[in-house]
């Protein structure tokens, strides 16, 4: 397989029948809701060609990382079977990728798939690559899903990898939607108050490992290239932008790079969100001309909608936030984390369970203040964070809905974090209201520490009693 390489991971999904081909689909709406049905099933990925009013070739990927088998694969873990499976096989991982990071830098080669066809100038026309309107109430054309956007801090020379949603504005110009905690925009705002151009460049289709490590809250001192690096155990071959200098996958499929001038902005969305509601409705964003296209001979764009979950990218989220938020807390030396889960169901930000063997008084409290303020989880909107015994798997909803039920006492294992990270993306602040902090509620739903040898025993039979039982009538319980 070749790292990095959107089409040698297609054809290693297509080998476990997990790639379909859709032609002839409208990029208005259709293309979206194919995808909104496909992951609610957990289908294949879809590869859309000869999309409408489109010339073949001119394709679009959707629905890749819904399964553990697929986004096992895209982290480089192949045959991963389960969740569980691939949960256990990246633990510690994280961090080591971390710790590894600053020993891959990323390689600048001469060439590369990406350049095989160049575009400058007055010959750039954006409107020929399709850009779906993905839901129905969205405000444009979203060229830009599962893309990553690479913007430099112009003090340290860092270079950063961001997932933003990128609209088609016309011909030459898009804009891009930047939360303001998220460190494109943070890098946009340095040059903007120097009063000069921001440099930015974008890859519209890759490797979805892009998508995964461009969507997810790596540390602002750490290059998600480098990272990337560390995950492959080799540096990311990378081409040098001939406008911005920017370095852009060698691999992509698709990328374009030009500047962001300070107050340049044009009207953008509503757009489909991953809270499962429209937006912040329309807002301005910041402009991006674009000076220079690239693209690989018949180029796939990696389409990532959110919407309603599940949806595209919820599995992928809910797994990896879970592995990040655990390694955080092991790493802050919380004793005993038998396992974190963010709930897909709930949007994953929203729904966050932690489960510990409690050790001492306070442990609870301590778990679940650091499952919701840890970098890892503090910088995305949040809501609710359940902190449970070790009996309970943190990933079954209905354990931990029996553990609310019956061990928390609402007016003392109920704490709220006020003025905490939110986003104009939060759905229960009116239109117009100060959007810029928000509130978690803590929920300890673990036995009390201080009569836990007394609290009422489980009313299940043992393990060992249980076996007894299922060895000695096995074909009762034989599933047929
Ligand atoms: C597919 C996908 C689309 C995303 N779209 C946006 C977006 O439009 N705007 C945004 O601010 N964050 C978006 N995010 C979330 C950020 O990519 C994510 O929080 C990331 O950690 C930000 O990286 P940064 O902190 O390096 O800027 C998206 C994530 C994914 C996976």
């Amino acid at each position: 397989m070749t790292m990095h390489d959107l089409r040698s991971w297609l054809q290693a999904i297509e080998s476990l029948g997990s790639l379909k081909r859709v032609q002839d689909a409208d990029p208005n709406i259709e293309i979206g809701i194919i995808t909104e049905l496909n992951c609610r099933r957990k289908g294949p990925a879809l590869l859309f060609d000869n999309i409408r009013g489109f010339p073949q070739g001119r394709r679009i990927l959707t629905g890749t990382i819904l399964d553990a088998p697929r986004l096992g694969l895209a982290l480089g873990y192949p045959g991963m079977r389960s969740s569980q499976e691939l949960v256990s096989r990246l633990e510690g991982k994280m961090t080591e990728y971390e710790l590894a990071s600053s020993n891959y830098p990323p390689r600048e080669v001469e060439s590369g798939p990406v350049l095989e066809n160049q575009l400058f100038g007055e010959d750039i026309n954006l409107l020929q690559f399709p850009a779906p309107k993905w839901h129905e109430h969205d405000g444009g054309n979203y060229i830009g899903t599962g893309c990553v956007v690479m913007t430099r801090d112009p003090d340290s020379g860092r270079v950063n990898l961001g997932c933003y949603r990128v609209m088609a504005q016309d011909e030459k110009n898009v804009t891009i939607q930047i939360s303001s905690a998220h460190h494109g925009a943070i890098n946009l705002k340095k040059y903007h108050s120097r009063n000069e151009a921001a440099p930015v460049a974008v890859s519209l289709g890759h490797h979805p490992i892009y998508l995964v490590i461009g969507g997810l809250g790596i540390p602002y001192r750490v290059s998600e290239y480098e990272y990337l690096g560390a995950m492959f155990g080799e540096p990311v071959p990378v081409i040098q932008g001939k406008v911005t200098g920017l370095p852009i996958p060698a691999h992509s499929e698709l990328a374009f790079e030009g500047f962001c001038s300070p107050n340049q902005t044009r009207s953008e969305g509503p757009f489909g969100e991953f809270t499962g509601y429209y937006g912040s409705g329309e807002e301005q964003e910041p402009l991006l001309e674009v000076k220079a296209v690239y693209f690989r001979s018949d180029p796939i764009n990696l389409g990532a909608p959110p919407g309603r979950p599940p949806h595209d990218y919820s599995y992928m989220y809910s797994l990896i936030r879970s592995v990040m938020v655990k390694e955080s807390l092991v790493r802050d030396g919380v004793p005993d984390v038998r396992g974190v889960w963010f709930h897909e169901v709930s949007g994953v930000n929203f729904f966050a369970v932690v489960s510990i063997k409690q050790r001492f008084p306070g442990h609870a409290r301590q778990a679940a203040c650091l499952t919701a303020q840890c970098q890892a989880a503090a910088g995305h909107l949040g809501r609710y964070v359940v902190v449970v015994d070790d009996d309970i798997d943190p990933s079954n909803l209905g354990d931990v809905i029996w553990a609310m039920g019956t061990r928390t006492n609402p007016e003392k294992d109920i704490d709220l974090l006020r003025n905490t990270y939110s986003s104009t993306l939060d759905p229960v602040y009116p239109k117009g209201a100060r959007k810029f902090f928000g509130s978690r509620a803590i929920i300890d739903a673990c036995r009390p520490y201080d009569w836990i040898e007394e609290f009422p025993a489980v009313a299940e039979s043992s393990e060992e009693e249980r076996q007894k039982v299922l060895n000695k009538w096995k074909d009762l319980f034989e599933r047929h």
